[in-house]
Order: C-alpha cells, then structure tokens, then sequence
C-alpha cells in the first residue's frame, strides 16, 4: 500500500505518519507539505531506520496541479488522507484568503488529481480518499446536545466556512463522479507537536515562563478535547474500514471550559515545576472575546463507535499531563519553531531532496 498524506509536517499528520509508520510495517507513506510556518520536518526527527525507509517527503503545495499530476502518475497511491489546511481560527479572522486558497482550491485540486490524475492507468482497485475534517463545520452548540453526522453545517468563522467548502467538494466528488471519498470530522485535538499558538500548548509555555495567559470573553466557552493518538487510531480506522461516502464524527467525550481548562494547566504546570499551588492561576487575563467565536462544540461519536469499534484510549487527565510533560521537555523544539529556525536544519537534512 503506498499512501499520499498531505500535511505530514503539521501537529496530526505527524503524528499519524508516526502511528501509521509503526502500525502498518508494509506501509509506503509520501508525505507532502509545503512546509508554512505550521509545518516543520522536525516532527518526523528520531524515526527509526525502517520506519524512515518508507517515508518520502515531497516539498510541495497541494494546490499545484502539475505536481499532484505527476505524483499520481508515479507513485499509484492506493489511499489520499488529506490533513493540508490552514488551521489557526485567529489566523483566519486576520487573514482569510489564504484559507479560500490552500483549505478549498488545495482540495479541489487534490480531489480532481484523485479523479483524474492517472495518466490512462485508472486508478488504483480500492483507493480511498480520507479528508480530514473538522467539528467547526457544524457551528456553534448551546448548552444541550451534541453534533452528530446530520448536524446542518452552519460555520462561523472564515477557517470553518473553508472547511465546509472543501467537505461539501469531497462529498459532490463522490456523488458525481464515484470517488471513493470518506470525511471525518473531528473536535480540538491536543498533544505533542502542536504549534504553540493553539490553546493548550500556548497556556502551558505562558505558565511555565510566567507570561500572561490570555482567556477569550469570560473563558465559558467549551470544547470537546481528544487526545491525537486517538484521533490518528480513529483515522486509520475509517481508512481502512469505512464506508465511502459517509461522514464519521470522532470526539473525545472530553468536554471542558476554556477558564476550567487553563486552571488545570496551571496546576499541572506549577506541581511539575515545584511552585506553590496556585501561583500561575494569577498570570489569567481575561482579553477582548475572538469575533463569531463558537460557544460550545460536543461531538456525538456514536456512529464510529458502533460501526467501526472504535474509541479513545486516553482519558483526558492522563493524556493532559503527558502533554504537559512533553512541552515542558521540548524546549529546544519549541524556540525552534517559534523562531522558524528549524528552516536552516530542514535545508541542511532535506534540503536536496523531494
Ligand atoms: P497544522 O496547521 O498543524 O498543519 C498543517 C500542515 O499543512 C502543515 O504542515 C503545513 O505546512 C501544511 N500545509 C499548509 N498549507 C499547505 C499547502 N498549500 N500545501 C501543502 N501543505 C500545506 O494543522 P493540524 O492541526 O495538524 O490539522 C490538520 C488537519 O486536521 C486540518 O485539515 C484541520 O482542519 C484538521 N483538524 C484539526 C483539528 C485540531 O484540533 N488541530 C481538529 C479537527 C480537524
Ligand atoms: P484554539 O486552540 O484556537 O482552537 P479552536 O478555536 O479551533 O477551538 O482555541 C480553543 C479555545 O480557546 C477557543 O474557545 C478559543 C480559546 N482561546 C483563548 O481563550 N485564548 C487563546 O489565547 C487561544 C489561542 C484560544
């Protein structure tokens, strides 16, 4: 099986390269990123030898046709699992069109190379199209319920509008032209490598360097957290298990308020660094609330429970203090990607190739 992952270099698809790696030993993985200040090689450092054997990075842009064209062409990808995106809600709000760009013409590219790219071959018997997707699609829950694979989209900010775009375009692609296509759609991941501009990573180096933590409007706003090892199981099983042209909701049952949320990590910070209870919690600043910001996501993940087995082996706690443990371990990591310096090691260890 040789598989396509686009966004191999940002927070999940490394992740799920590493798991995928390990999980499936007869596995070819190319991964190809264009590398945005999201995106760095160094998620994929320490690899063993017959792991990396399998693994080619292809520096590229999912938008770019020709290239697609050509990779289909050669490699005959038996699967897509397609993670490329802008991802920063903040990000979004300041600057939307290069979420039109990459999150909506990246994906239709990919789904027209995915249709066409074959070069007369055809393609592959069994392909699949994973798109990865996300809860935000659904907009915004008031303090009852959950988001279930029916839940009408109704996106509130340019990130989510784009990525309901792309979603319906994978869905028309497997209606009109019988792409094999699967969506999941997933709620707010947490764990190692995440870039440290998203909540948890953000509040856990804030703490331990005694900055100030910044909680949007009055911190009541909710989110459903999983942990990404479990999202990358998930993945992987709607991959190879899924329905074409069905949706799969995966959450983490992990509901909690920004404020509760950045108390805990404060906790967890302060007794790993040996402070006095509660110091941290000092360092809260409510700030001006996030325009069209989202009250609550929940996520029923009823159906790929019961449909393909699966669910989250991490609780929340467990998975929470091992992520803390992580940042706080991986401080070279962090002012590397901070400082976009790791662009001068990737050049060094990557750079003639792709
Ligand atoms: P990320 O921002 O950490 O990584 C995105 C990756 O895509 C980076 O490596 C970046 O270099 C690459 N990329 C960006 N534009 C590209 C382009 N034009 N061509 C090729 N590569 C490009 O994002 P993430 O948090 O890992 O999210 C991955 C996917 O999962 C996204 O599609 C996101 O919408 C979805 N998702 C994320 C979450 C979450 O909590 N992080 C939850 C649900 C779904
Ligand atoms: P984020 O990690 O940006 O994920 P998303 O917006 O995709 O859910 O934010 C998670 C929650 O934390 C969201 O309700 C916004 C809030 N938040 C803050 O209160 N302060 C911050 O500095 C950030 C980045 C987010």
């Amino acid at each position: 099986m040789n598989v396509l992952v686009t966004g191999g270099a940002g927070f999940i698809g490394s992740n799920f390269l590493r798991h995928v790696l390990e999980a499936r030993p007869s596995w070819r993985l190319v991964n190809l990123d264009a590398l945005t200040y999201a995106g760095n090689l160094r998620n994929l450092d320490g690899l063993p030898e017959t792991e990396r054997e399998r693994l080619r990075f292809v520096k590229g842009d999912v938008r770019d046709a020709a290239l697609l064209s050509s990779l289909f062409a050669a490699e005959r990808f038996g699967a897509v699992v397609h993670f490329a995106a802008e991802s920063h809600v903040d990000r979004s709000i300041l600057g939307p069109e290069v979420f039109v760009e990459t999150n909506v013409l990246g994906t239709f590219r990919l789904l027209e190379a995915a249709r066409q790219g074959w070069e007369g071959a055809g393609r592959p018997e069994g392909f699949r199209f994973l798109h990865v997707s996300t809860d935000e699609v659904y907009g915004s829950l008031g303090p009852e319920g959950a988001f279930t694979e029916s839940t009408p989209y109704d996106p509130s900010s340019p990130y989510s509008a784009s990525k309901a775009a792309s979603d319906h375009f994978v869905r028309a692609y497997e209606r009109t032209y019988g792409l094999p296509a699967l969506v999941t759609n997933c709620s707010n991941n947490y764990g190692p490598f995440q870039f440290p501009e998203k909540l948890i990573p953000l509040m856990i180096l804030n703490i331990a360097e005694g900055k100030p933590l910044p909680v949007y409007g009055d911190g009541q706003n909710v989110r459903d957290w999983l942990f990404v090892l479990d999202h990358c199981e998930a993945l992987l099983a709607v991959l190879e298990a899924g329905v074409p042209g069905q949706t799969y909701n995966v959450g983490g049952g992990a509901e909690r308020e920004n404020l509760a949320l950045v108390h805990l990590l404060c906790d967890l910070v302060d007794a790993r660094l040996q402070r006095p209870a509660g110091e941290s919690r000092g360092l809260i600043r409510f700030v001006a609330d996030r325009p069209g910001h989202d009250r609550r996501y929940a996520i029923d993940s009823a159906k790929i429970r019961r449909e393909l087995g699966w669910q989250p082996r991490h609780t929340f706690e467990q998975a929470l203090s091992r992520t803390v443990e992580w940042y706080l371990e991986h401080r070279e990591w962090v002012e590397e990607v901070r400082s976009g310096r790791y662009r001068e090691w990737m050049e060094r260890n990557y750079g003639a190739r792709g």
